[in-house]
């Protein structure tokens, strides 16, 4: 197997998801390349090292750019707060290494531009980890949907809660608490939590035309961490939009941190002329369909056990009826990157493709500001 050496950036939540996925894919896939955990970049030497002895890296940095500038580093991985994915892709792609960066790409659609022409002036690989694609059900969904079995779609409906910023004496900002500081989050629950149900949406039902949204900041103030000053929350709390697809569907969105019960409840539902497909993070392993042309007398909701050899991925685990969970949405992702580079075919979503999700972030923002609609 040829190695492909990995220099990993921030190694908070996503950087030990992409972690594990690295270390676990070979086991599971059989690839050209192996990833090897080369190097952790992050600004604490001790964190550094501590994390890059869990994980089996074989070197710390504290500085990304020094990172960058290593010739034995093949791919940078960006896990960072969404402020400093520009620079450090742009400045990866400049070095010629393939970058896989976190979502959302950037903090709004002109970054995300500049980030997408750096990469293909440059012609490294690159992808974006919109990792709920490759949940085998919701990949199921899109094998489904491209196969003409729910006919026109009519709806699509997806809804992002959480409830963990109610408390108002919750600071914004600073290393535990980013996504609350519009300066390091580029925006509230629109770019951490709509972009995936966006991804989802673009990739299942096509483009979106145009939308019209509302936002709110609930708590409008909150100590930053950084300066102990109390500040203005820039960040939405809480969207919802309404949109117009390219197929002639309708759909509804909303995320909010502030749905009380509700910890990372991702939810999708696409009804057809024939059929309806649900999907549930909750239940991640199981794809909920209806089909109208069932025989009446059995005809309901069934709910599909997605565990079988023949549906996607799952031949690479363990026997039918066992499922697999959340972290192997990244191993997949993985290992479609690999397969990809082997193959010398795009990986997606690339920056380009994950670019029209910050489009339509970005006039999701502007409408939730205006009250208008806006074309994407
Ligand atoms: N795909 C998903 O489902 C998913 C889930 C969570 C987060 N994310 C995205 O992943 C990214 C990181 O989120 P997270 O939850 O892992 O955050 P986190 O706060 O857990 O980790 C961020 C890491 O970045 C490091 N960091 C910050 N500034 C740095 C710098 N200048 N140099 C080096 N390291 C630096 C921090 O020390 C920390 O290790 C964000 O863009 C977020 O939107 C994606």
């Amino acid at each position: 197997m040829k190695p492909l050496n990995i220099g990993l950036v921030g190694y908070g939540f996503m950087g030990r998801t992409h972690s594990n996925a690295y270390a676990s894919v070979n086991h599971f896939f059989d690839l050209e390349y192996r990833p090897v955990l080369k190097a952790v970049c992050g600004r604490d030497a001790a964190q550094a090292k501590t994390f890059a002895d869990r994980w089996g890296y074989e070197s710390i940095e504290t500085d990304w750019r020094a990172l960058i500038k290593r010739s034995d580093i093949d791919a940078i991985d960006i896990c960072t707060p969404n402020n400093l994915h520009k620079e450090i892709a742009i400045a990866a792609a400049e070095a010629g290494k393939m970058v896989l960066c976190e979502k959302p790409l950037s903090m709004d659609t002109a970054e995300g531009e500049l980030m997408c022409e750096a990469v293909e002036k440059a012609g490294v690989a690159n992808t974006v980890w919109y990792n709920y694609r490759r949940v085998p059900a919701v990949s199921l969904a899109k094998q489904l949907i491209d196969e003409g079995r729910l006919g026109r779609i009519f709806h699509y409906r997806a809804q992002f809660l959480q409830d963990w910023t109610i408390s108002a004496d919750l600071p914004q900002g600073g290393t535990a608490l980013w996504r609350l500081d519009a300066a390091a989050a580029g925006s509230g629950v629109t770019g951490d939590l709509l972009a995936h149900c966006i991804d989802t949406a673009l990739w299942l039902n096509g483009g979106m035309q145009s939308v019209t949204a509302m936002t709110e900041t609930f708590v409008k103030e909150r100590t930053h961490t950084l300066t102990g000053k109390v500040e203005k929350v820039g960040i939405d709390d809480a969207c919802a939009f309404m949109c117009r697809f390219d197929n002639g569907s309708l759909g509804l969105f909303e995320s909010t941190r502030y749905a009380r019960g509700h910890k990372a409840l991702y939810t999708l539902e696409i009804n057809g002329e024939h059929a309806s497909i649900r999907w549930d993070l909750h239940d991640l392993h199981r794809l909920e369909y209806f089909d109208h042309r069932d025989d009446s007398l059995v005809r309901g909701w069934r709910s599909v056990h997605v565990t079988d050899g023949d549906m996607p991925y799952m031949k690479h685990w363990w026997v039918p009826g066992l499922q697999i969970g959340y972290e192997h949405s990244f191993i997949h992702q993985v290992a479609d990157f690999l397969a990809g580079i082997a193959a010398g075919t795009p990986v997606s979503p690339t920056f380009r493709e994950a670019l029209e999700t910050q489009k339509v972030c970005d006039a999701v923002l502007a409408s939730g500001k205006d009250r208008a609609w806006h074309e994407v």
